[in-house]
């Protein structure tokens, strides 16, 4: 969810207004993905690197977050959306907002109409970090780590490898967003700042993604 910051600053306003913006960017595209039937959608909320921002924006950020949760989980939970979360929750995070994690995840458990994923304190290395010290832990032996066995280890091991990833702002780069899981996934950058992305950005995407010939490294079908 890129850009929020740049469509502040465009406008004249805090970076944590953007921020803010792309709250009602996040929920079209969760009715959209609805309106189209995906089942997992997955959005990258805050990464392990964002720790560096200044220390305001990243207190904006948790409570921001914690606030998203608390006012808006029982909506989704009537969309039949289950939440989860991937990424580490290492001390920085406030207690508060795991509390609140847990609960959207608990509450919206038996849902089975799309999974939302957010990627909160994610970092795609720290994944395979902590997935390979699991597995070390676990005693699992070096010739028995293959690519199945390491995807048991992920922060989800029911989470498919994306189809379709999407980019907003322009930028051309994965961020340290899934490495593991974006080996095969069609890739789809768009100039779109955050705030301003809606359902119609996310069906376009997927037209895009129609138009693709997925060979995971074959040949071409009849
Ligand atoms: C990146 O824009 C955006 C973020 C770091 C936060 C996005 C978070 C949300 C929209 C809320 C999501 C909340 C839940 C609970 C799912 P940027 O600041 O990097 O923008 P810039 O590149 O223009 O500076």
């Amino acid at each position: 969810m890129d850009g929020n910051g740049r469509w502040a600053q465009r406008r004249g306003l805090k970076r944590t207004e953007g921020h803010a913006a792309g709250e009602e960017a996040l929920f079209d595209t969760v009715e959209g993905a609805l309106d189209l039937g995906i089942d997992w959608l997955t959005v990258y909320a805050f990464s392990t690197e964002n720790w560096k921002r200044p220390a305001d924006e990243v207190r904006y950020l948790m409570g921001f977050n914690e606030s998203i949760l608390v006012r808006r989980r029982d909506e989704l939970n009537d969309r039949g959306v289950r939440m989860r979360f991937i990424g580490r929750r290492d001390w920085r995070v406030p207690k508060r907002l795991l509390k609140h994690m847990d609960k959207s995840v608990e509450l919206t458990q038996h849902n089975k109409t799309m999974t939302l994923t957010i990627a909160f304190n994610y970092g795609g290395r720290a994944e395979i970090i902590d997935a390979v010290q699991a597995m070390m832990r676990d005693g699992v032996k070096a010739d028995k780590v293959t690519e199945k066995v390491l995807h048991r280890y992920l922060y989800d091991p029911e989470m498919p490898d994306p189809d379709l990833m999407v980019r907003t702002s322009g930028e051309f780069r994965i961020s340290n967003y899934l490495l593991w899981e974006l080996a095969y996934s069609e890739l789809v950058f768009t100039d779109v700042l955050w705030p301003d992305f809606r359902r119609e950005h996310l069906f376009d995407a997927v037209r895009e993604y129609q138009a693709r010939d997925r060979r995971y490294g074959g040949l071409e079908q009849e």
